[in-house]
């Protein structure tokens, strides 16, 4: 459903992706993992018309995407979740969750009300808090409303950067949770960044790598965990920087 070709995208000055290529079947749950400045948010936004790539190709649902506006993938069903939860702040909790379906809000007015419902069902915690300020909710139910306001548009393909960033433990197991959920009842394909890697490989079917603009490890999840590449590099560390004390709660 997803197909990216020898990506090259280059940010400012420094050229960030270096020939990536990846596909996702329909309903699948795919992870990208690496480290800090791998060029993961790049290969997000160059697949959802952010950035624009200088080399490459990528394909939705079998019809050549690349170059296309962020706007109309939209509205072909692509939807990213961007790194830190970017929510309006002063509006509420409803008015966030009807933004991200500003481009069908016209013709199916009538539908808003059912998928807002669909999504607070999903998010309880969106739901005691409606009417609330974005600003007044916590990082994880942010994170949530985030991810409600991307469904909103009723997308084939979820694209998530780092959704379990600043989050505590129990926040990312709910959200992680309804991941699953979702791919499961909306046949969702997902897209998913992190550096939380076990979270990540706890839910995804298959995975890869990148490190310095380029595929280092690809695989299915129980080849990755295995690999003893990413046992060293990532999930040994990963061990470690958990039992620091982290970034704020959620
Ligand atoms: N606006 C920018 N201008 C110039 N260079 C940038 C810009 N944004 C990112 N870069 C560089 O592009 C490279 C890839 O960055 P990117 O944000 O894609 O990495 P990442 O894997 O998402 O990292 P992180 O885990 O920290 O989010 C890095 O070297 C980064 O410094
Ligand atoms: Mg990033």
């Amino acid at each position: 459903m997803l197909r990216v070709e020898n990506l090259h995208t280059f940010r400012g000055r420094i050229h960030a992706l270096k020939g990536v290529g990846i596909h996702l079947n329909a309903g699948e749950i795919f992870a990208v993992v690496g480290p800090n400045g791998a060029g993961k948010s790049t290969l997000l936004g160059t697949i959802a018309g952010l950035y624009r790539s200088s080399q490459g190709r990528v394909w939705f649902e079998g019809a050549e995407v690349t170059g296309t506006a962020p706007e109309e993938l939209v509205r072909r069903g692509l939807a990213l979740v961007p790194e830190r939860r970017q929510v309006f702040q002063g509006l509420s909790v409803r008015d966030n969750l009807l933004l991200g379906a500003y481009h069908r809000y016209r013709q199916q007015r009538q539908t808003l009300e059912r998928d807002t419902e669909d999504i607070l069902t999903l998010f309880p915690r969106l739901r005691q808090r409606i009417g609330q300020a974005a600003g007044s909710l916590s990082g994880g139910e942010q994170q949530m409303l985030a991810v409600g306001r991307a469904l909103m548009a009723r997308p084939k393909l979820l694209i998530l950067d780092e959704p379990s960033l600043g989050l505590a433990p129990k926040m990312i197991a709910e959200l992680f949770e309804a991941f699953v959920d979702m791919r499961k009842s909306r046949g969702l394909t997902i897209l998913l960044v992190e550096q939380n890697i076990r979270a990540a490989l706890g839910i995804a079917d298959r995975g890869l790598v990148l490190e310095r603009g380029r595929v280092k490890v690809e695989g299915s999840v129980s080849e990755l965990k295995t690999h003893p590449q990413v046992e060293a590099a990532y999930l040994g560390r990963y061990a470690e920087a958990s039992a620091s004390p982290g970034g704020p709660a959620g």
